[in-house]
């Protein structure tokens, strides 16, 4: 029976899930796959902190560079987290001639490029399938399942933390404060949850799907990222009254006019109103949903846990299972070519791009309807509906457009903003109508 060697660098909750899963699982993978995957070792920082999994001490390590050098380990586990010593673990693992898995999306989506060309020019394997879903499988469709097709659009939640926030806002009327600490109560969010709140963490997801997609690089920092701190709980109702949910949206599409040589893409984080009955409108809690299009398949979508140890362990589990399938046959899991890292991957300018879009003002006093709707109609966009919202202890005007130039919203909330005495509380956000 083939046996190969795996060890996990960082024992936290993704590498303690991970360890549970190759010794809980391990006649399994005997049985079905005919593989001896052989945990040699781990290693942490600190090993005294209680994990939910036995292991020998024998196999436990602070030192990294032992694990790096153990002539018995083939696949190498990146679990620390983090974008500098988990860059210096991924690069000297593939420099000493091991296979990679990581689950970390900030590492890939900063260093993805040096890494992923550090790989194919080794020889070795990368996977990262926990880096972006969690334990929602979609790198692998994208890049395996789907590899018949060109992929023309990607929609999805991406972020488990935003949206418990979100779904916590809306069930219980909470403001984006009291949900963001429920979250942290309930071990969703991180004491810091600033890049998961921002949008950054799903931006990474984005670029690297993009990335994967459409085959040239995608840099998360040029991308427009929009979180969800200015969120506030007269959105939230907005949007139930029109039908909606307030979603925090990772997207990346083909332009359509563009011709299939010359294609530039849109990939942007954004709050999103999303149809209530839209199955990512309904996606409630910390999961995870994206929609995929392909030209010949048409649509996929995909649902599941984007984050937690066991979930996360799922995905990092298999594609190590992945790689030791492709060891001992042999087998090259992604076309060396695929993505072309040199070149970057073009994105459009949003400007022209036409959505429908809800925009508030602060107050209800007389007139708050005629300047809200005149200054959207002095910059082209037409009010199909306007009426009054009152949550969290504030007020405001609301009026939802027909499809309009971006650019011309943006003009539009400019003015208002000039012409408010709170032009902070002045904020508009796409309804999800031309997003896909
Ligand atoms: N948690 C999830 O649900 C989830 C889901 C998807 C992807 N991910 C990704 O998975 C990775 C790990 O996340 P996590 O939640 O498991 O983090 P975590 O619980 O903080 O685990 C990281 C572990 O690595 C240790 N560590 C830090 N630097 C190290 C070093 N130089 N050498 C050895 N060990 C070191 C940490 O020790 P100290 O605590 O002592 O610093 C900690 O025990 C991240 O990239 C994250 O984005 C996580």
């Amino acid at each position: 029976m083939a046996q190969i060697g795996v060890g996990i660098i960082g024992f936290g909750k993704v590498g303690t899930g991970t360890a549970k899963n190759l010794v809980e699982k391990s006649k399994l993978y005997r049985e079905r796959y005919g593989l001896e995957l052989g945990l040699r070792a781990v290693c942490d920082i600190d090993l005294d902190r209680p994990r939910p999994v036995r292991l020998d001490r024998k196999l436990m390590t602070t030192s990294a560079a032992s694990v790096l050098s153990d002539p018995r380990i083939q696949i190498v586990v990146e679990t620390v987290g983090g974008t500098t010593a988990a860059r210096d673990i991924v690069l000297e693992a593939i420099a000493a001639g091991k296979h990679v898995v990581t689950a970390n999306k900030a590492l890939l989506a900063t260093h993805g490029r040096e890494i992923f060309r550090a790989a194919r020019s080794a020889g070795r394997h990368l996977r990262f399938e926990a880096a972006v879903g969690g334990g929602m499988p979609v790198v692998q469709v994208l890049t395996e399942s789907l590899r018949a097709n060109r992929i023309d659009s990607i929609a999805g939640i991406l972020n488990g933390t935003s949206n418990f926030v979100l779904s916590q806002m809306l069930a219980e009327g909470m403001d984006l404060e009291r949900a963001v600490k429920a979250a942290q109560n309930e071990g969703y969010a991180e004491l810091d949850p600033t890049l998961d709140l921002d949008g950054t963490d799903a931006a990474h997801k984005i670029a690297l799907l993009a990335t994967f997609a459409f085959g040239r690089w995608c840099d998360f920092k040029k991308i427009a990222v929009e979180g969800i701190g200015r969120i506030a709980p007269a959105d939230i109702a907005a949007a139930k009254r029109t039908g909606h949910r307030v979603k925090l949206l990772a997207v990346a599409r083909a332009d359509e006019d563009g011709a299939r040589e010359a294609r530039e893409y849109e990939v942007r984080v954004a709050p999103v109103f999303v149809p209530a009955d839209h199955h990512l409108g309904r996606v409630e809690g910390a999961f995870n949903a994206v929609e995929l299009r392909g030209d010949f398949v048409g649509e996929v979508r995909l649902f599941g846990m984007g984050a937690g140890m066991i979930p996360t362990a799922s995905a990092v589990a298999a594609d190590v299972l992945e790689i030791a399938k492709a060891i001992t046959t042999g087998a090259e899991l992604l076309p060396e070519s695929w993505p072309d890292l040199t070149k970057p991957l073009p994105l459009a300018d949003t400007s022209d791009v036409e959505s429908r879009v809800c925009v508030r003002i602060p107050g209800t006093k007389r007139g708050r309807k005629k300047l809200l709707i005149e200054t959207l109609r002095k910059c082209y966009a037409t009010v199909d509906e306007c009426f009054r919202v009152s949550a969290g202890g504030a007020e405001f005007t609301v009026a939802v457009t027909r499809e309009a130039r971006e650019a011309n919203v943006r003009r539009a909330v400019d003015k208002l903003r000039r012409a408010v005495e709170k032009p902070d509380d002045v904020y508009a956000i796409p309804l999800l109508t031309a997003l896909l």
